[in-house]
């Protein structure tokens, strides 16, 4: 029998971070060993369907925690270190910059250097480990009517995360181009689904929806996201690992573009098929148009053409299939909500771009 392969699993407790967890555990059998700062945004309910798994491991810490991550890599010995773990919002970044930089930057930072000290440790089995940072197209910019993020396109990040973000992935490249650790980076357009703490749109847009709240559109709601369903992004690293190359980026997007307007038009229509809403209401009823966010990056379209071509990843779900899903998973799991929402949570941030 060969033997599990172990996964260190940053920010694990988070939204996408919990979703690769499951998938570890739930199909790909591995072991896995979560390290978390539970921030406003990290919940062990999202976890704890895992609880009693003997190849499940929870850490609470900071990967910025120097001494723990080093200790943490010594005694566990991944195979992988996944990096999840980040400050990922952006309109909390432009309130504030200061725990981005802090996590982003300095604490990728760290993991970087506890994992070169333990890849350079790994003598004739180096070659068995692999970083990879998780990463998002915000670092490309924004992009006019027509092309896509390639690869190759310029980092020209807007926002105080996305620069955030940008620091950290030069520096993953830094450390392989220098020192040669076997890292990865993947660059993801917008996910959706189970987990996703209610602040991002499509959560927050349901949690209004159902509470009898308008949903908040920033501006004129004709801003530009390519959706991807958060179980093809888990595959799509998965494939990373599985067949990537060192010192390589891969974009991943869900070839699904919408306006805001459109997206949540669509939110609606399914709550309506799901008999949550009255259909006797106008589209107007259900949405405000608020102070638009600063700086805001008009449209985000990812050509995943590379890792099509080079790891054969292709995206499963379609949007219509998973936002239903989506949908359904809020719909009964309305106790994760309420309790994610009631852990030391300051609910003044929710769905405000910062002039509201
Ligand atoms: P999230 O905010 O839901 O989860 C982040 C997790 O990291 C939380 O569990 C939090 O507690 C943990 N964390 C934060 N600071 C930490 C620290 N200093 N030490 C340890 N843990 C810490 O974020 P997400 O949406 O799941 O995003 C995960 C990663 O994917 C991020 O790096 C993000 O930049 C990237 N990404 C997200 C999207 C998206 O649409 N959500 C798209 C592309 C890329
Ligand atoms: O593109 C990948 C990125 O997608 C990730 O790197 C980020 O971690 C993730 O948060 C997401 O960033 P966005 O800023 O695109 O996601 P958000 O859900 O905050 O907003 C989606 C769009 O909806 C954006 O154009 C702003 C708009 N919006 C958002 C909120 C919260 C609204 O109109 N109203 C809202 O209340």
């Amino acid at each position: 029998m060969t033997e599990k392969k172990k996964f260190l699993v940053t920010g694990g407790a988070g939204f996408i971070g919990g979703n690769f967890v499951g998938k570890l555990l739930g199909e790909e059998s591995g072991q896995v060993l979560v390290l978390d700062k539970l921030t406003y945004a990290g919940h062990l309910i999202t976890l704890e369907r895992w609880a009693e798994n003997p190849d499940y491991q929870f850490v609470e810490g900071d990967i910025a925690d120097s001494e723990l991550v080093g200790r943490l890599l010594k005694e566990f010995k991944p195979d992988y270190l996944v990096n999840f773990a980040a400050e990922s919002h952006v309109d909390r970044s432009i309130d504030s910059a200061a725990d981005f930089v802090q996590t982003n930057i300095v604490g990728t930072h760290v993991l970087l250097e506890k994992s070169l000290e333990y890849w350079r440790s790994l003598g004739d089995s180096k070659g068995n480990f692999q970083f990879q940072h998780v990463s998002t197209d915000e670092v490309y910019g924004s992009l006019g009517a027509t092309g896509y993020f390639q690869e190759s396109t310029r980092y020209s990040p807007n926002s105080p995360y996305a620069a955030s973000k940008a620091a950290s992935d030069h520096l993953v490249m830094a450390y392989y181009r220098t020192y040669g650790l076997p890292a990865t980076i993947t660059n993801c357009s917008n996910n959706y689904g189970p987990y996703q703490f209610p602040e991002k749109l499509i959560p927050l847009a349901l949690a209004n929806a159902l509470n009898g709240k308008p949903i908040p559109i920033y501006g004129d709601g004709q801003n530009i996201r390519d959706w991807i369903y958060v179980e093809d992004h888990c595959e799509a690293i998965m494939s990373v690992l599985a067949h990537g190359h060192g010192g390589e980026t891969y974009n991943i997007g869900g070839n699904c573009e919408r306006t805001n307007i459109e997206l949540v038009g669509q939110i609606i229509t399914v709550l309506q098929e799901f008999e949550q809403l009255p259909t006797d209401r106008p589209f107007e009823h259900f949405i405000e148009f608020v102070t638009d966010r600063p700086g805001h990056d008009q449209r985000y379209a990812i050509d995943a053409s590379k890792i099509g071509r080079e790891l054969g990843w292709q995206p499963r779900f379609t949007f219509q299939e998973a936002i239903r899903k989506t949908v359904r998973w809020y719909l009964d799991n309305q106790e994760w909500c309420t309790a994610v929402l009631n852990e030391n949570y300051d609910g003044s941030r929710l769905g405000r771009a910062k002039n509201d």
